[in-house]
């Protein structure tokens, strides 16, 4: 894919399908800047592809706070002059899968300020930049729960639809300008944040598998493939769209 000496941040790059999303950039020859909250995280994927392959910087930013996000481009732009590719994969789920008058009001400030909130502000910031240089391309991590009903998620449910509509608006505000903006939906994934939900019910295991066609979860790199895909020059008629990837459990 055409991503060969691009310059790429990955937010939540410390795990899931933030770390494969990174690594994969990593093979095909980007410059990578691997952001977490948790930056001991970010440096163990920077250690993996740098032995192996590639080009990677670990910034620590939580997405929940601007001034942490600006200084992430801030520190990318002065380190590699530019910034090619953003992708808003940073996410939480709530702590507890609770019906909406039960949903704990904790749950919702968090989950809507990272995923919701810290995405606008990473969305925000990567476009004044990419402005400046007259390209780029924005790739956002929503999710299946950002097309369709969830239930016990609101929190989640809320923030993934406005990913998809952020995605979708800012992509007809800047399509003149060079820079493009899709996103990614994916199924349930094996990840961190998959295991956290099964863990706090058991029973979901089986139960999640039944509604999911092909009968499994999702790989990490299987998404990965569509993020970078989305980010190279191979798709630069493509802006304001999303990639449903997810066995089949949308149909
Ligand atoms: N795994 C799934 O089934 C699934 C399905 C649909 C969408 N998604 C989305 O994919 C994205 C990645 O999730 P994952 O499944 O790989 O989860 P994960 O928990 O494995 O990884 C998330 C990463 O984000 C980091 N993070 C959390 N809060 C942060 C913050 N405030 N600032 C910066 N980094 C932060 C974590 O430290 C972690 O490394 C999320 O946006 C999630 O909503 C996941």
């Amino acid at each position: 894919m055409q991503v060969k000496n691009k310059v790429v941040i990955v937010t939540g790059a410390g795990s899931g399908i933030g770390k494969a999303t990174a690594m994969h950039f990593a093979r095909y020859g980007a410059k990578v800047v691997v952001s977490d909250v948790h930056l001991e995280k970010a440096k163990v994927v920077v250690e993996e592809i740098t032995q192996d392959f590639g080009e990677a910087l670990a910034v620590k930013a939580d997405v929940m706070y601007y001034a942490e996000v600006e200084s992430l481009i801030q520190h990318t732009v002065a380190k590699y002059g530019q910034l090619d590719v953003m992708v808003n994969n940073a996410g939480i789920g709530p702590k507890q899968l609770l019906k909406t008058a039960d949903h704990t009001l904790d749950d919702w400030n968090s989950v809507i300020a990272v995923n919701q909130t810290g995405v606008f502000y990473c969305m925000k910031l990567a476009l004044q930049q990419m402005l400046k240089q007259g390209f780029g391309a924005i790739v956002n991590i929503a999710s299946l729960a950002g097309l369709k009903a969830s239930l016990n998620n609101l929190s989640y449910s809320a923030s993934k639809f406005a990913v998809v509509g952020m995605t979708k608006s800012a992509a007809l505000e800047y399509a003149k300008t060079g820079i493009r903006i899709n996103a990614v939906c994916p199924g349930y994934t094996e990840s961190a944040l998959l295991n956290q939900l099964i863990s706090s019910r058991p029973e979901m295991d089986a139960m999640l598998k039944s509604v999911i066609p092909m009968k499994r979860y999702g790989e990490a790199l299987e998404i990965a493939d569509a993020v970078v895909w989305l980010a190279s020059d191979q798709t630069k008629f493509m802006t304001g769209q999303t990639i449903t990837i997810d066995g089949g459990t949308s149909l």
